[in-house]
């Protein structure tokens, strides 16, 4: 039996448990096997049960990791809230889910309080050293030097993960760090057996560990990546923890880690200081808020550019009646495309940290702002993307960053997406530490239209600067309606998060999907350049044709986000863990 189909049997289970031990107050409708999720089906040879979501009644974790979902479960039974489970579920996932969870990178947190109403943002985003400047990646001719920004301990940006995940603790958990860091660290010391998923990453990385024998030490047996099966123990990263437990905060920022961070950069010509450590700060931000047909979105300001595209095409949605035109049908791929161009070109040129720039947000959301737009876009024709630079095309297929959500009993609700970049980051573990570093510095523009991993383009909104943090397109979401959280979602996949959540988001409010249902639905994607529409596999042969004789440029790839979402719903948490990832797992209570 396939671990998906343990895990599907598991979550199919887990509903008819939750609904032997106390019966729905309001029944659940079974879900509408729609055409797309057919489609979806036949595409994956996903089971049909995969349309059904997990079904509990006080409290809900989805992440892409079970050993993280059941410690995060745990947080909430033993009488922590949403912000404790997933404040652990981000410890659990640096040591059960390495090329993506993390200590040694950063992302961003949505959480809504039930008792206030309020919903904050919180960036902790990396941060470019103190002598980073916008010619760094550049050669003496100008030219951006292949995998410096990348692969080196250049690559690496001043780490916001245990600054954001301790200062969510502080400001809205109840339990001490010490008890949300410690099944985490258990799991690092006693070690967990490498899934199916984690073997092949490792394989598939094998480049990025070849230089670095402190990280083979951790992730290779016998001069090879680990194989499913074998025990990964993490002792460094048990004692960071612990570390951390004990100190808090400070011990990665000014103590012992800070001082084995600082000694890895010296020798390789690393720009990290041990100042640079110190001055990190997490930031508390306004959410980005739009509305959608009557519900709220609620979710991840600048300098992530998720919430403002994601709003921003919401906006330009509105007009059009999908529900009619169906799910993935030509028209609706066709008019959500070309909005989702016009959203992407201004990322390239508007977006970027907002405390160095001016991101014009408000005009970027603004539902006559969309009108303007929208205006533009043509029933029958593709609107070419211009004649821009296009960016080179995408070389990465294979990338990772990892989103979790939780909703608690008293309606709390927490959506976190974090991230190293690409798979493992920069593959550079800070010696002693067992920690492994990111390779966000990418993510800025090395230079003005020149394609970063994910084939975008910036300018100098995104240029690099002392101090400042590389744009994002991480989208941790809430939807609410009358001021209640109906849905937490978020996903990894660069450029494709903001689509993958926007879909995901119409498939709730368009066409009343379950979870489950929308994360098994067909996605597509197109960000201005390459000049794409980037479909899943499984697109009927006349949708992909009336596509192409509007004049788009057709690509059938995989790797479209990967979603954790969790729906409120007639007193019931109904949530789906993407089946694009076996090891994905959503657990209840
Ligand atoms: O912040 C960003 O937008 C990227 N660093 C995210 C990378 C990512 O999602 C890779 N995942 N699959």
């Amino acid at each position: 039996m396939s671990l998906r189909t343990t895990v599907l049997m598991a979550s199919v289970l887990l509903v008819l448990l939750a609904a032997c031990s106390s019966p729905p107050a309001t029944p659940v409708a079974a879900p509408a096997q729609t055409s797309a999720a057919q489609q979806a089906a036949a595409a994956y040879d996903f089971d049909m049960d995969v349309f059904h979501p997990v079904v509990a009644r006080h409290g809900m974790v989805a992440s892409e990791q079970a050993l993280a979902t059941r410690i995060g479960l745990d947080m909430l039974k033993n009488g922590g809230n949403a912000v404790d489970a997933a404040v652990a579920v981000g410890f659990a996932l640096a040591v059960a889910l390495p090329n993506a969870g993390n200590l040694g990178g950063g992302g961003f947190m949505v959480v809504h309080d039930a008792k206030s109403g309020r919903d904050v943002a919180l960036d902790f985003r990396e941060t470019a050293p103190s002598d980073a400047s916008r010619t760094m990646y550049l050669d003496g001719q100008g030219k951006v030097v292949n995998g410096k920004s990348l692969y080196t301990h250049y690559a690496v940006g001043v780490p916001g993960t245990v600054a954001g995940l301790a200062h969510a603790l502080q400001q809205w958990g109840q339990l001490p760090l010490a008890k949300v860091i410690e099944p985490a660290a258990a799991l690092a010391e006693k070690g967990y057996p490498v899934s199916e998923t984690l073997a092949k990453v490792l394989a598939r990385e094998q480049k990025t560990f070849a230089p670095w024998p402190a990280s083979q030490a951790i992730f290779w047996k016998h001069g090879a990546p680990m194989q499913q099966g074998e025990l990964l123990v993490q002792k460094d990263l048990a004692a960071s923890l612990r570390l951390i437990a004990k100190e808090g905060a400070k011990a990665f920022y000014e103590g012992a880690i800070a001082q084995k961070i600082a000694a890895e950069m010296a020798p390789h010509a690393g720009a990290i200081t041990l100042a640079d450590l110190k001055n990190y700060k997490a930031v508390e931000r306004e959410p980005v808020r739009g509305s959608y047909r009557g519900y709220q979105i609620v979710t991840m300001p600048p300098p992530s550019s998720g919430g403002a595209h994601l709003i921003q095409i919401l906006n330009m949605m509105e007009r059009w009646p999908i529900q009619d035109w169906g799910v993935n049908s030509a028209n609706t791929v066709h008019h959500m495309t070309e909005a989702m161009k016009l959203a992407y070109a201004d990322r390239a040129e508007y977006l970027g940290d907002p405390d160095f720039v001016k991101v014009p947000l408000k005009g970027l959301t603004s539902k006559r702002y969309a009108d303007r737009l929208a205006a533009g876009i043509s029933a029958d024709k593709a609107r070419p993307a211009g004649d821009i630079q296009p960016g080179k095309p995408q070389p990465y297929e294979s990338d990772q960053t990892t989103h979790f959500s939780v909703v608690d009993a008293a309606g709390n609700a927490v959506a976190v997406t974090y991230t190293l970049n690409t798979n493992f980051g920069s593959g550079i573990v800070a010696s002693g530490t067992g920690i492994l570093l990111n390779n966000e510095m990418d993510d800025f523009a090395a230079k003005p239209g020149v394609a970063n991993a994910y084939g975008l383009v910036g300018g100098d909104a995104n240029a690099v600067a002392a101090g400042k943090r590389p744009l994002s397109s991480m989208t941790p979401t809430l939807v609410l309606k009358d001021g209640k959280v109906r849905l937490v979602t978020g996903s990894p996949g660069g450029p494709r998060i903001i689509t993958t959540v926007l879909e995901t988001v119409v498939d709730m409010i368009d066409f009343g999907m379950n979870p489950a249902e929308a994360a098994a639905t067909l996605r597509f994607h197109h960000q201005w350049m390459p000049d794409e529409l980037r479909l899943e596999k499984g697109f009927s042969r006349d949708t992909l044709d009336l596509l192409a004789a509007k004049g788009h440029k057709i690509a059938v790839k995989p790797a479209m986000g990967r979603t954790q979402t969790i729906q409120v719903q007639g007193g019931l948490l109904l949530g789906a863990s993407d089946p694009r990832n076996p090891d994905g797992r959503t657990l209840g209570y």
